[in-house]
């Protein structure tokens, strides 16, 4: 399984020769101008973890660019965009699925889920990915929450994608506590540094981690990570 960091909270993962587009923002992205091209993004599945708009900005873009790629989201969002003519997959929270790429289940987040023009999101999420051998969970946006300790119990996660930047997610203090609670070592953080808001100090985020005995990995946009 490869995971490329596209910026924000935008991932693209490779496993069993599917395409899997995580929370498309590239365009909207400053820091991902020069580096990601939108329109050059492979997808056969788009997951959407909630409806901010920066975890949605670039589905339909690239949704139309991979003709016949699937949406898998929250039942509100799959709705939402099935009116705009992309076919979805609706899950909600504790459900799993065996998709061909793999299984998915969607797991609960707190945080919040309105899309840009205020309409429903449906309750926020994140996914635990059972791929290849491999399990990935990626939190969305959330804060620190006790649910986050039923997923080991689930499955056991080789690596977790937390955010990290504070103010609108938890912050890598939170994110540290998390790595406990999902039983591992090792981060990969995102949802920083985009915005002023978010912007956070490497550094000690990095001592943060490793005062706890872990590993916090802070990709630059681009970067590949091979499990
Ligand atoms: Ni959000
Ligand atoms: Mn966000």
């Amino acid at each position: 399984m490869k995971i490329q960091y596209l910026g924000h909270a935008s991932l693209l993962i490779e496993t069993n020769g599917k395409y899997l587009v995580v929370d498309p923002f590239i365009t909207g992205n400053p820091l991902a101008s020069g580096k990601i091209d939108a329109d050059k993004i492979p997808a056969d599945y788009i997951l959407v973890t909630h409806a901010h708009q920066d975890h949605i900005l670039d589905v339909e873009r690239i949704a139309s660019n991979n003709p016949g790629a699937k949406l898998i989201s929250n039942f509100e969002i799959v709705n939402y965009f099935g009116q705009r003519g992309i076919a979805g997959h609706p899950m909600n929270h504790g459900g799993s699925w065996h998709f061909d790429f793999g299984r998915l289940t969607y797991v609960n987040a707190i945080h919040t889920s309105s899309f840009p023009d205020g309409s429903y999101g449906g309750q926020p999420g994140g996914f635990v990915l059972e791929s290849a051998g491999k399990t990935v969970y990626i939190a969305g946006d959330t804060a620190l929450t006790e649910d986050m300790k039923i997923i080991p119990l689930m499955a056991k996660p080789d690596i977790a994608i937390l955010p990290i930047g504070d103010n609108f997610t938890m912050g890598y203090e939170s994110a540290a506590v998390a790595a406990d609670y999902l039983k591992i070592d090792k981060v990969i953080g995102y949802h920083f540094d985009t915005f002023e808001l978010i912007k956070i100090e490497h550094a000690k985020a990095i001592e943060t981690f490793k005062k706890a005995g872990k590993e916090l990995i802070l990709p630059e946009i681009g970067d590949v990570f091979e499990l």
